[in-house]
């Protein structure tokens, strides 16, 4: 059975002691609750050590928004695999679409991360999506595929394992515009072949499809009902506790 993931991706939003307001509200709303997935929170850099500190004991998960491929050294801004375990995180977003369009990473870039963040035990979340403009020329799964085939190149069956796949829509990212319920599974299931041609029926089987984009309390429910859907990774729906706990609380 394939895990349900609810994951709340901050962005650059929150400075210490915001994230200690929310991180605080989330653990009272969940106090009294027994979410039937897993929940993760992705705080910005500044906030993961303390952020850590305070989950402790509860079942909120911890990860990074992004990382670098090398081990350490002269590479002026970036952290590395190693920085984020070290303050207790177990995850780490790889390839989301902002870095991709912003930060001008390419799938090349994003499968050394990901391999990097494998070879250092953290569990990739590995983000793909296409482009309005994609979507509205009818490529949409030639751009699912070249991203997900570069960012997965060379990743084992093992490996497989501890890699969560998110698929976000470039266009229903912060826009209000949810692909819906049918779009969203349709890419997902695309997914999960592809992952059944290049691994196994069980790897395809096992491996969890989050979606995102615009995904809110009152949508949660429909998206999530979809059988190749396997949780969410929220955004700004993330930055309200009670909002959150609306989205955990629809699986
Ligand atoms: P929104 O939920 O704000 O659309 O953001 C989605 C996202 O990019 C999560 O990584």
């Amino acid at each position: 059975m394939r895990k349900t993931v609810i994951a709340g991706n901050w962005k650059m939003n929150n400075d210490l002691a915001q994230s200690e307001k929310l991180i605080n509200e989330l653990k009272n709303l969940l106090q009294n609750e027994k979410p039937n997935c897993d929940v993760i929170i992705y705080p910005p850099y500044t906030s993961l050590s303390e952020a850590s500190k305070l989950i402790k004991g509860t079942v909120i998960k911890l990860g990074a928004q992004n990382m670098y491929f090398e081990e350490s050294g002269a590479f002026t801004g970036e952290v590395s695999a190693s920085m984020l375990k070290s303050v207790g995180c177990e995850y780490v977003i790889l390839g989301h679409s902002e870095r991709r369009t912003i930060f001008e990473e390419s799938d090349e870039v994003i499968n050394k991360k990901i391999k990097k963040a494998l070879s250092a035990r953290l569990k990739p979340i590995f983000c793909v999506g296409e482009l309005l403009s994609e979507r509205e020329t009818g490529i949409t799964n030639d751009v699912i595929k070249r991203q997900i085939l570069g960012g997965l190149n060379g990743v084992t069956e093992e490996e497989m394992k501890n890699i969560i796949i998110a698929y976000e829509p470039v266009w229903a990212i912060g826009t209000g515009k949810t692909a819906t319920p049918s779009q969203a599974q349709e890419v997902h299931e695309f997914i999960r072949d592809l992952i059944q041609i290049d691994y196994s029926l069980e790897t395809a089987n096992d491996v969890t499809i989050q979606y995102g984009g615009s995904v809110k309390p009152d949508n949660a429910k429909e998206l999530l009902s979809q059988k190749d859907i396997d949780g969410a990774l929220v955004g700004g729906a993330c930055l309200k506790a009670d909002s959150f706990l609306g989205i955990i609380k629809s699986v």
